[in-house]
């Protein structure tokens, strides 16, 4: 394959991804013709393919001795095709290991990914290197040695569960669809162990890759990680001309990521107006006369979770909510969700606004105790509480600062999804009026806590001016009641 099949622009990427058949779990015959040719690849010229010459990028990540590795690289690097190397020497490295013991896993963010990209380049070194057979059916590649590489993908988050495992390689993990979750899972997968990962992408987002890995990195706070970036140049056969064609056409954030691998803000989140320096504040203790308020959402495959907020009891526009804790968690009873939501509320919730469709679960809910109603229904009812968290994060208080701030080091789940929150696209690549359907679990929880707060306002209370003489209101005020 050239180079140009391989390494072209990402938006041309994912639309010849887009353009293919549905990719699923099922072993299709497309997967098998796409599956025949790396085979073919690799026996035509066994010796290209085991004996490539890395490039400098390539070669520094391959020895770099930190137990997590990322390769975060513009399109078209040489990313997914040196990890097979990579988890051949971790394979090695563990092969006098108890045979049942020698798992390993590979992963992309979807079967698309899995099987187009990331697959191919496995087979075609490990059927260069003659290593072993691969099972179609269970998507897994067992060694002659018995070691087994099982292949996984985030729209089947049961395919990366299971097993410990000896070493693990994500390809493409900075994708929108790849949540802080995944990465959670597979650092669990590989705890016991001690086994080492490998992470290679370009970036995407100013999500939690950069927010949890690459930032702390940076910031020298981080032990046992390394983060390598190399633009696509790096690669001695990425076509110059493409490059600066990319260079000359594409928007100037849109050429840092996808070609230098530099993180940019991507154009057309929802939330363009959030600003870390501006919106997360140290937290404090919240005065108990302030009310607490949550927004929650209800899931069983996808997470479950709650945002709450501590509301400034002024009138507008000090009426500030300050989210001081989230909730996000999956697959549990809900006697487990409860008892943690009550610990994270920390105080009694004054009220709190639920998903209006689980009525089941708003009963039960209420009946162990928690205040939760209906958030507000109907049609126009997601574009009205974007509209509401929005104007909180661009309206000032009379501080100066932000009407919606977030407690630091409190909120990661909501800090990675407010920076991959975007409007749906359809087939033509147009942004909808939708929101996308993944990062949007606390997104969906701060709707519906930013919207009740709204339909609900508390009487103000008198403004508190220190030394001031009292208006004449206040008396009237005071007489009334
Ligand atoms: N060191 C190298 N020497 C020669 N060719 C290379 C080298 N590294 C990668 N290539 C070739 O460059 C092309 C792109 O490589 P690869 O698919 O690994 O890039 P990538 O960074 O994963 O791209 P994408 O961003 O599209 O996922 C492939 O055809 C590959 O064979
Ligand atoms: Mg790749």
């Amino acid at each position: 394959m050239t180079i140009e099949t391989l390494g072209p622009a990402w938006t041309e990427y994912l639309a010849q991804l887009a353009e293919d058949e549905r990719v699923g779990p099922e072993w299709t015959e497309r997967d098998e013709v796409v599956l025949r040719e790396a085979e073919r690849d690799a026996e035509r010229e066994p010796e290209m393919v085991i004996r490539l010459a890395l490039h400098v990028g390539q070669i520094v990540a391959l020895h770099a001795r930190e137990p997590h590795v990322f390769v975060v690289a513009g399109t078209g690097a040489g990313k997914t095709i040196f990890a097979p190397r990579w988890m051949y020497r971790e394979i090695e490295r563990h092969q006098s290991e108890p045979i049942e013991s020698q798992n390993y896993l590979v992963f992309a963010p979807s079967y698309k990914v899995l099987k187009r990209a990331t697959l191919p380049a496995y087979i075609r070194l490990f059927h260069a290197l003659q290593l072993g057979t691969f099972k179609r059916g269970d998507l897994v590649y067992e060694l002659r040695s018995g070691a087994k590489v099982w292949f996984g993908s985030c729209d089947n988050p049961e395919s990366l569960e299971g097993l410990h495992v000896r070493a693990a390689h994500g390809d493409e993990i900075g994708q929108n669809s790849v949540s802080l979750e995944v990465w959670e899972t597979v650092r669990r997968r590989l705890a016991f162990f001690g086994g080492r990962f490998l992470g290679t992408t370009t970036p995407y987002n100013l999500g939690w890759l950069k927010q949890a890995v690459v930032d702390p990195v940076r910031r020298g706070e981080a032990k046992g990680i390394r983060v390598i970036g190399f633009p696509s140049t790096a690669n001695p056969m990425y076509p110059r001309e493409a490059f600066e064609t990319a260079r000359a056409t594409l928007p100037r954030w849109r050429f840092r990521m996808f070609h230098l691998g530099e993180f940019e803000r991507p154009e057309g989140l929802i939330y363009d107006v959030f600003d870390e320096g501006r919106h997360v504040v140290p937290p404090f203790a919240i005065p108990v006369k302030w009310p607490r308020y949550a927004g929650q959402d209800f899931g069983l495959k996808h997470p479950t979770g709650t945002v709450f907020g501590a509301l400034d009891p002024r009138p507008y526009p000090d009426d500030v909510l300050y989210l001081y804790a989230e909730y996000r968690r999956s697959e549990r009873a809900t006697s487990d969700h409860l008892a943690d939501i009550k610990r994270l509320a920390a105080g009694p919730l004054r009220r709190m606004w639920a998903d209006p469709r689980s009525v089941q679960l708003i009963a039960d809910y209420r009946a162990a105790g928690l205040p939760i109603e209906k958030g507000a229904a109907g049609p126009g009812e997601v574009k009205a509480g974007i509209q509401e968290v929005y104007t909180r994060l661009a309206e000032d208080a009379s501080d100066g600062l932000p009407r919606l701030r977030i407690f630091r080091g409190l909120l990661p789940g909501w800090l990675d999804e407010v920076e991959r929150y975007e409007w749906a696209r359809d087939a033509a690549g147009n942004a909808t009026d939708r929101p996308v359907e993944y990062a949007d679990d606390l997104m969906d929880c701060t709707r519906y806590l930013c919207l009740g707060v709204k339909a609900h306002p508390r009487r103000a209370l008198p403004r508190e001016r220190p030394g001031a003489p009292e208006p004449i209101a206040a008396g009237i005020w005071t007489r009334r009641f």
